[in-house]
């Protein structure tokens, strides 16, 4: 890593050669310098609006978004917890033949500097790009968490999953940068930077730390990918001196999914990160384990801004009908809460909600229940 000692002299022995005035490129190279050691990744740094609230971006999303995100402003006002929703559109705009989020969505986020998301659909035909990786390119959010633990009230082969997955969320073999060589042979080009890896590892070390995990494993295939992998892996090795009160160590990615899938209670104290492929997978599959996406939650982290998400998709199939199952959106806002700093609401929430899936009465259909969208988050305001 470089540090501002070594950076300070780098740069003087820059200027010193470059005729004594500083190039652009240079002033770009300082302005990126790496995140100093134990500077905190990604912290809050919202502040609250004059009603002593904190005003929260919320992009209602398509298909059964506006139902479910319906669910989690009723709960939290029953909850009272202190956030005002400032709902933005998304809908798509092509700008010079690019897909592009209206501006007033990305002020908004910007000046809230946290988002709350429901599922976007992705238009299909030419010029559209995925909106949720214009999102996530346009706030560089550069880490993706996933936990997935077991819900008690809904029966899967595993009563005891408890995994927290961390994925790289930027570059990768998601860098976008394919050709075709000659007809019939194409490149696809999996990009690895000390830079990213350095600042996801960073992040993945402090959410042990906040969320009491003891351990950080990162997955990999540096057997294989000597030099890409390698970099990650040799890049955790140094973050984990800074952090000598968290465990580390590595595991080769087709381990860690035959041991999951065996027996994910050895897993249970861990955090783990990965490149960005690896994560994608594994995070599913995780999910998987607890019955499903639609049970679990995400968060986007980014340098400055956060967007929490469910996993799932718009649902076109049951749209409008009030069978959508909020929870993965519920438990995305109580990540929400938490990454905020306002853990006694996220707990309130929480327990409300997985007291009323273990009670099994009032679920949604998904879940075996005969509950509407509606019927279910009346009885979760009830337990609050
Ligand atoms: N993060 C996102 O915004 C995101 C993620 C995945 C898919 N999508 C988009 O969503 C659209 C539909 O995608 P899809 O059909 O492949 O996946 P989907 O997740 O929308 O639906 C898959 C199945 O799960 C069910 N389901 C999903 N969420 C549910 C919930 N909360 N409650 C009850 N049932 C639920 C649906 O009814 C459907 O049968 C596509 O346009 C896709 O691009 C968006």
């Amino acid at each position: 890593m470089l540090s501002s000692r070594s950076f300070t002299i780098f740069s003087r022995q820059c200027l010193s050669r470059s005729s004594k005035k500083w190039s652009p490129a240079l002033i770009q190279i300082q302005s990126r310098s790496y995140v100093a050691a134990k500077d905190e990744v990604a912290k809050f740094r919202g502040t609250k609006n004059p009603n002593g609230n904190y005003t929260v971006t919320l992009i209602e999303g398509d298909g059964i978004g506006p139902e479910i995100s319906q669910s989690v402003k009723d709960i939290f006002k029953a909850a009272q917890a202190p956030i005002e929703w400032e709902p933005v559109d998304v809908t798509p705009q092509l700008k010079d033949g690019k897909t592009v989020i209206p501006d007033e969505a990305i002020e908004s986020v910007k000046r809230n500097l946290i988002a709350l998301k429901g599922p976007l659909a992705t238009p299909i035909g030419k010029g559209h790009v995925s909106l949720n990786l214009t999102l996530r390119r346009t706030f560089n959010l550069f880490a993706n968490v996933r936990p997935c633990k077991s819900i008690q009230g809904y029966k899967t082969p595993y009563d005891n999953v408890d995994t927290v997955l961390i994925r790289e969320n930027t570059e990768g073999e998601y860098s976008g940068i394919e050709h075709v060589v000659v007809p019939g042979v194409v490149q696809s080009i999996k990009l690895i930077t000390r830079r990213a890896s350095e600042r996801v590892l960073r992040y993945a070390f402090q959410y042990a730390e906040q969320v009491g995990k003891q351990k950080v494993r990162v997955v990999h295939k540096a057997t294989i990918m000597k030099m890409s992998d390698g970099l990650f892996l040799g890049t955790a090795r140094k973050v984990a001196q800074e952090f000598p009160g968290i465990e580390f160590d590595a595991e080769l990615l087709d381990n860690a999914c035959l041991k999951i899938t065996t027996d994910p209670a050895p897993y249970a104290d861990k955090v783990l990160v990965m490149p960005n492929l690896y994560g994608d997978i594994l995070s599913d599959m995780c999910a998987g384990l607890i019955g499903g996406l639609g049970l679990t939650p995400s968060a986007n982290i980014g340098e400055e801004v956060a967007i929490m998400e469910a996993v799932h998709g718009s649902a076109p199939d049951i749209a409008g009908k009030g069978l959508a199952n909020p929870t993965a959106l519920l438990l995305s806002s109580i990540m929400m809460l938490r990454y905020m700093g306002l853990g006694s609401h996220a707990s309130k929430i929480e327990k409300a909600i997985f007291d009323t899936l273990a009670e099994g009465k009032t679920i949604t259909r998904d879940l075996g229940g005969k509950a509407s969208t509606s019927e279910y988050a009346d009885a979760i305001i009830t337990r609050l």
